[in-house]
């Protein structure tokens, strides 16, 4: 039975997963760690994300942690196989949930997926998605602007946001996705815009997929419910970017440690 979990991001939009799993897992504690001082890992080699995750999971251990979860679709599409190599621990990522639930969705059998350049260029979920299903058509898009406007606090109703999200869904204009990926853990925060750009389309919350799946399969764990937030660095936009996270967290609560990295 799980009592807690290290949950980790490259910056804050992990708190978009760890959301659905308090949802998920009221019960269990949960230690947060969001890598401010090297977000963006989007457009870093597969070497440099393996290597910051791993720095990011030996963090975690420090609390005695039963299992990781990797909030980060670039850590989870790009460097699985390495951490779970390296570290004994169960280690949980976003895709084979989203995939699932991707393939259980459409009906036209063409699904989108947004994401870092990273984690488009590994063709992690459309691989997973072939496998469910080989007859369903997967479209890619890398939307790495996304990542910085979230990380500097701009919301989704503000008007950059909805231009750069014009401009990166346009991709899909010819295109009969009727169910959207949003692969990176960030962009649940662009929804309404993503949903205003693409009507009728149904978004999928990795976070929320994951959350439940592990739900499923893991039962509901013990603990306190205590969640504890930590981030390596303290950014100038922080309380902002904390604040449309909607993340239910006082950003005086979250510590700061980078002596790891
Ligand atoms: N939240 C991360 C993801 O899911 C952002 C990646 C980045 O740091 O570029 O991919």
């Amino acid at each position: 039975m799980l009592r807690r979990i290290g949950v980790f991001d490259s910056g804050i939009g992990g708190l978009t997963v760890l959301r659905q799993l308090r949802r998920a897992f009221p019960q269990l504690d949960m230690v947060y760690l969001g890598d401010l001082a090297r977000v963006p890992y989007g457009g870093r080699s597969v070497e440099t994300i393996t290597h910051y995750a791993a720095d990011d999971v030996r963090f975690l251990l420090r609390f005695d942690v039963d299992a990781i979860v990797v909030a980060c679709g670039t850590v989870s599409s790009n460097a699985m196989d390495a951490l779970r190599g390296r570290f004994a621990l169960p280690i949980y990522g976003v895709i084979e949930s989203a995939a699932a639930r991707a393939a259980a969705v459409t009906r036209t059998g063409c699904v989108g997926v947004i994401g870092t350049q990273a984690t488009v260029k590994s063709g992690a979920y459309e691989r997973h998605i072939r496998t469910i299903d080989p007859d369903i058509r997967v479209v890619g898009q890398a939307c790495p602007l996304f990542v910085p406007l979230v990380e500097n606090g701009i919301a989704a109703d503000d008007p950059v946001a909805e231009i750069i999200t014009d401009r990166y869904l346009s991709a899909f204009d010819a295109e009969n996705i009727d169910a959207l990926i949003m692969g990176c853990t960030h962009y649940p925060v662009y929804r309404p815009a993503l949903e205003k750009r693409l009507p009728g389309v149904t978004m999928i919350d990795v976070g929320e997929a994951l959350a439940d799946a592990l739900r499923s399969e893991l039962g509901p764990g013990e603990g306190d419910g205590r969640v504890e937030y930590y981030v390596t660095e303290r950014s100038a936009a922080f309380d902002q970017v904390v604040r449309i996270m909607d993340a239910a967290v006082d950003p005086a609560d979250i510590k700061v440690e980078n002596n790891f990295i």
